[in-house]
């Protein structure tokens, strides 16, 4: 079958090659021509596992291309919507990009053989489905909407063997039987590994995937919530979430303290949709205040502690930053707990170096002004404190024997290292809710 996909930031390029690897020819379209020019040669403008050789074999193979040019998707049957929807000033979701992308792409379509679908994946306020039905009908197609769970650093796994797949249809019976039967033939692959594929109206799907993501921040900040309160009273937070953890409706998956959530969806789509049900004159979001102010704070304690560590003024002295990116295994660093980390030390007047596998040489790039070191050897070589803040494994498994500080002070922000083992070594240690 033959498939566009209408913009190639991390969503829609993963999924692009994703399409191309079970079998569909694909053609991904975006307005940016360097990154574009990039993919049609077959490499990722990202970090992301798995993604660079799928994309390479798909492109050599023939399947998969791309283009600025919308006429080329004339003659796809499935167009899946993958653009951005960045915060807008207040909170909300800016929608400039899915509408820029239906203006380019409707008058483009309807060259292929028999009925055609619009698929929104892009994460959109409730509503958005219903209010754009009609211009693409108008258009001589039919929408489909089938929310993205992708994480990541686990975003190929996540598209080809998907948790589960989500279809909002339309409220008319024929088009919904029609877009349902065609996006089951995209992913035939998928729901013959027994995929749960759930059925429902526009709005539900919509509300699937921010009311997902503002259920893992609350989970996360409520974790942090009790980091706090074990730091005041002693406890263990590493342990008290190992024993609510096993209890199976709590559930031990993101419940690890440290220095909260980042990234380019949590904290982007718990505002936007606190934003929209604020629209809607509800407020039933009200708690996601809280939830976003103790993710903020998590920063602000990290920076603090290593300030108080080192005896209150951190003027002249050099502290090594472990980790810029906002998790272990990409390069992105788009609202990174890190990089909020850094500029504070940096403000107060210490002497920062950072260092991150993947996030280290772009930085090096965007921000020369900022001292960026090639390993974490390297950067706490000489620094009076150290802050592990992204827990990839080469910081997680530092022998603390081997390195060369000029004071051994280690502030775990992800509660990702053996404090015994540090402190054996000579080391203070201060983890995020544990001692
Ligand atoms: C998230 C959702 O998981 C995914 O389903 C959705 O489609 C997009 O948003 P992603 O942003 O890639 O994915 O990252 P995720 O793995 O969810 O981590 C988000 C942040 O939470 C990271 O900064 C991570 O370090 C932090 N985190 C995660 C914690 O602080 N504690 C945890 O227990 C888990």
């Amino acid at each position: 079958m033959k498939i566009s996909v209408i913009g190639c930031g991390y969503l829609g390029a993963v999924h692009a090659a994703s399409m191309a690897e079970i079998g569909h020819t694909v053609v991904g379209v975006d307005v940016d021509e360097e990154k574009i020019a990039l993919l049609a040669a077959g490499k990722a403008p990202f970090v992301e596992p798995e993604f660079d050789e799928m994309l390479a074999r798909n492109v050599e193979a023939g399947r998969l291309t791309f283009t600025t040019d919308f006429s080329q998707v004339s003659d796809a049957q499935v167009h899946f919507i993958g653009v951005g929807t960045p915060q807008g000033p207040d909170g909300s979701a800016d929608m400039t990009y899915v509408n820029a992308a239906l203006d380019s792409l409707l008058p483009h379509m309807g060259q292929a053989d028999g009925p055609s679908i619009v698929v929104g994946k892009s994460t959109v306020p409730v509503g958005t489905a219903d209010s754009i039905e009609q211009r693409v009908v108008d258009a001589g197609a039919i929408l489909i909407w089938n929310p993205e769970f992708l994480r990541e650093s686990f975003a190929v796994q996540d598209t080809l063997r998907p948790d589960r797949l989500v279809y909002g249809v339309s409220k008319d019976a024929e088009r919904a039987e029609v877009s349902q039967r065609i996006l089951d033939e995209v992913y035939a692959t998928i729901l013959e590994l027994d995929t749960p594929r759930l059925i429902m109206d526009f709005p539900t799907a919509e509300l699937v995937k921010v009311s997902a993501n503002s259920f893992l921040a609350m989970k996360i900040s409520y974790i942090n919530a009790m980091a706090e309160i074990c730091d005041a009273t002693g406890a263990d937070v590493t342990m008290l979430a190992e024993a609510i953890g096993l209890d199976d409706r709590i559930g031990k998956k993101f419940l690890r303290a440290g220095i909260g959530y980042g990234g380019g969806c949590l904290p982007k789509d718990t505002r936007a949709f606190q934003a929209r049900t604020e629209q809607l004159g509800l407020n039933s979001l009200d708690f996601m205040s809280d939830i976003n102010a103790i993710n903020d704070r998590r920063r602000k304690h990290a920076a603090d502690l290593a300030i108080e560590a080192l005896g209150g003024d951190v003027t002249g002295k050099r502290i090594a930053l472990l980790g810029a990116a906002f998790k272990p295994n990409t390069d992105d660093m788009r609202n990174s707990p890190s990089i909020d980390i850094a500029k504070m030390l940096r403000d107060a007047g210490a002497d920062i170096v950072i260092t991150d596998p993947a996030a280290g040489p772009v930085l090096k790039v965007r921000r020369p002004d900022v001292p960026v070191a090639d390993t974490a050897h390297e950067a706490i070589k000489g620094a009076e404190a150290t802050l592990l803040l992204t827990e990839w494994d080469e910081f997680k498994n530092l022998d603390p024997t081997t390195l060369e500080p000029a004071g051994k002070i280690v502030i775990d922000g992800r509660n990702s290292l053996d404090p015994d083992t540090w402190k054996n070594a000579g080391w203070t240690y201060y983890g995020m809710g544990r001692n």
